[in-house]
């Protein structure tokens, strides 16, 4: 009976190492870039995959900045990776993307004390319930608006600085999500209802929002220096689901145990995506393993959806319904606040 329990978990453990060795195994980011006197920024760097971005864009000698929420998780964060790397350009800016007020404020920042920005790692992610400070759902304000503000409001110092990239963390999740605009528009939220599994559907649909942001970011980039690319990171062992409920929990567990994989791999494609030459003319593309994936679901291009979810994150952010030159005027207003000092500032159309 010992020896028969003894081969079954010998049998389980070689499975494990084939299965990670095999079919679960993530390809490596193949890129020697160094990245000395370039500057980045990562979103939610104090864990997970934003974590590992970041400590091997410090080592390859780039100005970091951890744009976390919690001063004492980003100030570890920045300790472990000036430790690790040697590198001391390492920073912490707090930033809460469940707070536009906070984007703001850390743009502001940004603008103020860094000259150029050639890297904006759109990483940080959620699946918790809640409502944002300006009353949106907690998924769809942090995963999708609290980016979507960030990176407008710094494509002048991007462009300035150009080529640069803007690089989102989206997830394969993507294609189970779909955008009801109706809710969006009525309830400030994908849907109603925070039970696990409606929470897991309403960051599947903030997923998509990363697509098809991506998608239209691109095409009003088209002129420029500056592309962008969204991803799916692989299942990857995280804390993601730390704050999930205890069903979603005992039933996720051994899954992420078995066939998750650890965040090194899980930060491969997002790297790729940022340092990887001669992907250029990829810029909107979803990206998974470190290659394009060409044959995306049609929701992920659709122009109309794209455009529409632009637009409603527009007057979102500004906190009008305004629609066109009113709309612009709002934008133009919105950012002269910010960048008084910056006399080139144009929004993109
Ligand atoms: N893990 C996977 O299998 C997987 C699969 C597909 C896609 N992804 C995507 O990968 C990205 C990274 O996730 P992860 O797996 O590394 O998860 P994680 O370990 O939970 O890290 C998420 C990061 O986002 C930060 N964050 C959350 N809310 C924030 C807010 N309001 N303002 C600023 N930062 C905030 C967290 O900060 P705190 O520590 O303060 O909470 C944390 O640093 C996410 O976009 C996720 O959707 C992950």
């Amino acid at each position: 009976m010992l020896l028969e329990l003894l081969l079954f978990t010998a049998l389980l453990v070689g499975l494990y190492f084939l299965l990670h060795s095999t079919v679960l195994r993530l390809p490596r980011c193949k890129s020697s870039a160094k990245l000395h006197g370039k500057t980045a920024i990562v979103t939610g760097a104090n864990t997970g995959i934003g974590k590992t971005t970041a400590k091997d864009l410090a080592r390859r000698g780039a100005r970091v900045i951890l744009a976390c929420r919690d001063k004492r998780r980003g100030e570890a964060a920045v300790q472990e990776i000036i430790q690790e790397t040697g590198n001391n350009q390492v920073i912490f800016l707090q930033l809460d993307l469940a707070s536009l007020k906070s984007v703001r404020s850390f743009v502001e920042n940004v603008l103020r004390t860094e000259s150029r920005l050639d890297l904006l790692i759109n990483n940080a992610g959620l699946m918790n319930d809640g409502k944002t400070q300006e009353g949106f759902g907690m998924i769809f304000g942090v995963n999708h608006l609290g980016h979507f503000l960030l990176t407008v409001l710094l494509l002048d110092r991007l462009k300035a600085s150009g080529p640069s990239r803007v690089v989102t963390v989206a997830s394969r999740g993507y294609e189970y999500g779909k955008i009801d605009f109706n809710c969006l528009t009525t309830h400030r939220d994908f849907a109603l209802g925070d039970n696990d599994y409606q929470l897991f559907l309403k960051y599947c649909h903030s997923k998509l929002c990363n697509v098809l942001f991506t998608y239209e970011l691109a095409k009003r980039l088209q002129d420029s220096n500056v592309t962008c690319y969204s991803l799916h990171p692989g299942a990857i062992k995280t804390e993601i689901g730390r704050y999930a409920g205890f069903w979603w929990r005992l039933l996720m567990t051994p899954v992420t145990f078995l066939f998750f994989t650890d965040v090194e791999s899980g930060a491969q494609t997002t790297l790729h995506c940022a340092l990887e030459q001669g992907i250029e003319h990829l810029s909107g593309h979803y990206f998974t393993h470190c290659a394009p994936l060409l044959n995306v679901m049609p929701k992920a291009r659709d122009d109309a959806a794209a455009k529409k979810l632009w637009e409603l994150s527009e007057r979102r952010c500004s906190g009008q319904e305004a629609v066109g030159a009113q709309r612009e005027f709002l934008w133009s207003v919105l950012k002269q606040s910010l960048v008084s000092d910056d006399t080139n500032s144009t929004f993109i159309h």
